[in-house]
């Protein structure tokens, strides 16, 4: 396998010595609009009175609108879970600016949704590039088009649309699996976007490589909660909540059609949670609940959550988050937030007893926080996990680990690692990723060598790491896309860091 290694690494470099990739090389163009031969395929959009025309320089010219969204439109045909990039060129004669948006039409059983993908300003006279991206959902139908802001009934002209489509080749060269190198000490996971799931190549090539999953955003309170459904039940009694699944279904799905291990992000957190649900009646007009109120609608929450998985996906769960980034950075205390506000200073220790009243049976229940590096921090989490540990709700501790290759330093990680196992929690590397500067080889390599120094410093630890998972797959979609910080470049291909990370293993190998 050793020669394997060589020689792709090799092909590698090759590969991003020719390419010098970036997002550019990642994206094929599959559409650019020709209006040499008539409209191909563009048409006003809810028509009224707007009409189209061939125009000089290559373009069209809309005339006659009455609304902003009346405006050239096109379909074409997308492929839910990959990326797309769009460019327009406008050009309009009549106002000293004028607004312009690329938008999208989608439709899904007759239903018709809009979303703006990109925007920019155009003065009188002047041709000007208009930019867009999105990542592609399931729906039956997608119209692009180019429309107005605060400008309905705006003649303009438009040409050269352009549509960039992630190059959607999964297909790898033959690469060791990480999950498969690991499987003795510890699981391999990563997190994935609903927009990811729904791709069935791309998952496939996530399972290659992971054997656990967490949703990146999917199980957030803000996409569980039903607060629309929510205030309707508060009618009757104020404590209970409504949830929905619809953002994770399809990982869902897909985990459990194909032996992959789920790990649930997050229960309660300052963050992505609806203000409402901490108010009377859902209602940000009415008072914050009461302490119990508060603490009932958790409960009611996270019961509806697990029952919800254990009827639909048994045994899928093998861990969770309870509880999401509650100690302030500066102070180590508990950071200011709506659940302090309204349950007070125990309410982790509620939460985690909650839990474990309603969680199925071996589930593994987590506190996860990030800056566990970070000295003043440390002490405040050391100090939350012993209370936690004394009332024997909690089963682990989910280190972050949302580096930067200037900060914190591997010593630093190995000593707060070696700290908190000491309470004798399982832990995890819950959202691991790196960021670097730029993407040239030199610092490539500075983030293969961390990479591979925080493997080699967990692998002592397996007995009581239970996982290390990255955030995210491919530098592209990371949520920290601008500093490369994950494993796969763009094109899906193994970075150096990939290779320090499978090599971490060398001296463990039996
Ligand atoms: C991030 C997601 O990756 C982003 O898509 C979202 O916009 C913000 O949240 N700590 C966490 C994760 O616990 O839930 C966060 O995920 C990253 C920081």
């Amino acid at each position: 396998m050793k020669t394997v290694r060589v020689l792709l690494s090799v092909l590698l470099l090759v590969i991003l010595a020719t390419a010098s990739l970036g997002e550019e090389a990642a994206m094929e163009q599959i559409y650019q609009s020709d209006f040499t031969a008539g409209e191909d395929g563009w048409y006003p959009r809810s028509m009224g009175t707007a009409q189209l025309a061939a125009a000089p320089d290559g373009a069209m010219l809309i005339t006659g609108r009455e609304n902003d969204w009346n405006s050239p439109g096109r379909d074409f045909e997308m492929i839910p879970g990959l990326r797309y990039s769009f460019s327009v060129e406008v050009k309009q004669d009549e106002v000293d600016t004028a607004s312009f948006m690329i938008s999208i039409a989608h439709s899904a059983g007759g239903q018709e949704s809009y979303e703006n993908l990109g925007r920019g300003q155009a003065a009188r006279g002047e041709w000007v590039t208009v930019n867009g991206a999105w990542m592609a959902s399931a729906f039956d139908r997608y119209v692009l088009y180019v429309e107005t802001t605060g400008a309905p009934t705006l003649s303009f002209a438009f040409r050269n649309f352009t549509v960039l489509q992630e190059k959607a080749d999964f297909e790898q060269e033959e690469i060791p699996s990480l999950s498969q190198l690991y499987q003795d000490y510890f699981d391999f996971g990563t997190a994935v976007t609903r927009f990811e799931a729904q791709n069935k190549a791309r998952m496939d090539f996530y399972a290659s490589q992971f054997n656990l999953m967490t949703p990146g955003n999917e199980m957030k309170p803000d996409s569980l909660i039903d607060v629309r459904a929510s205030r309707e039940l508060a009618k009757e009694d104020q404590t209970q909540v409504a949830v929905k699944f619809d953002d994770v279904t399809p990982l869902l799905d897909y985990a459990r059609d194909n032996g992959i291990k789920l790990h649930g992000h997050v229960f309660v957190w300052h963050s992505q949670t609806p203000e409402a649900f901490f108010h009377e009646n859902y209602d940000l007009a009415k008072p914050l609940v009461s302490r119990e109120i508060m603490l009932s609608r958790l409960e009611h929450f996270m019961a509806k959550t697990f029952a919800y998985v254990e009827e639909n996906y048994p045994g899928l769960f093998v861990s969770w988050d309870i509880v999401n980034e509650a100690i302030d950075d500066s102070t180590g205390k508990l950071r200011s937030s709506n659940w302090l506000k309204v349950v007070g200073e125990d309410y982790l220790l509620r939460a985690f007893e909650l839990a474990r009243r309603v969680a199925p049976e071996g589930l593994k229940l987590y506190y996860n926080d990030y800056n566990t590096a970070v000295p003043k921090k440390q002490d405040g989490i050391v100090k939350l996990l012993k209370e936690l540990v004394a009332e024997g709700n909690i089963d682990g501790y989910g280190f972050q680990m949302h580096h930067d290759i200037a900060y914190p330093t591997v010593s630093s990680i190995r000593a707060s690692v070696e700290r908190v196992a000491l309470l004798g929690l399982k832990l995890r590397v819950s959202e691991l990723d790196i960021t670097i500067p730029n993407n040239t080889e030199a610092q490539l390599a500075k983030q293969a060598e961390e990479y591979g120094a925080i493997l080699r410093l967990l692998l002592p630890y397996s007995g009581q790491l239970e996982a290390v998972q990255v955030w995210g797959v491919s530098d592209n979609l990371s949520w920290r896309a601008s500093g490369y910080p994950l494993l796969f470049d763009g094109s899906q291909q193994p970075k150096p860091a990939f290779w320090a990370v499978v090599d971490a293993l060398e001296d463990k190998a039996p």
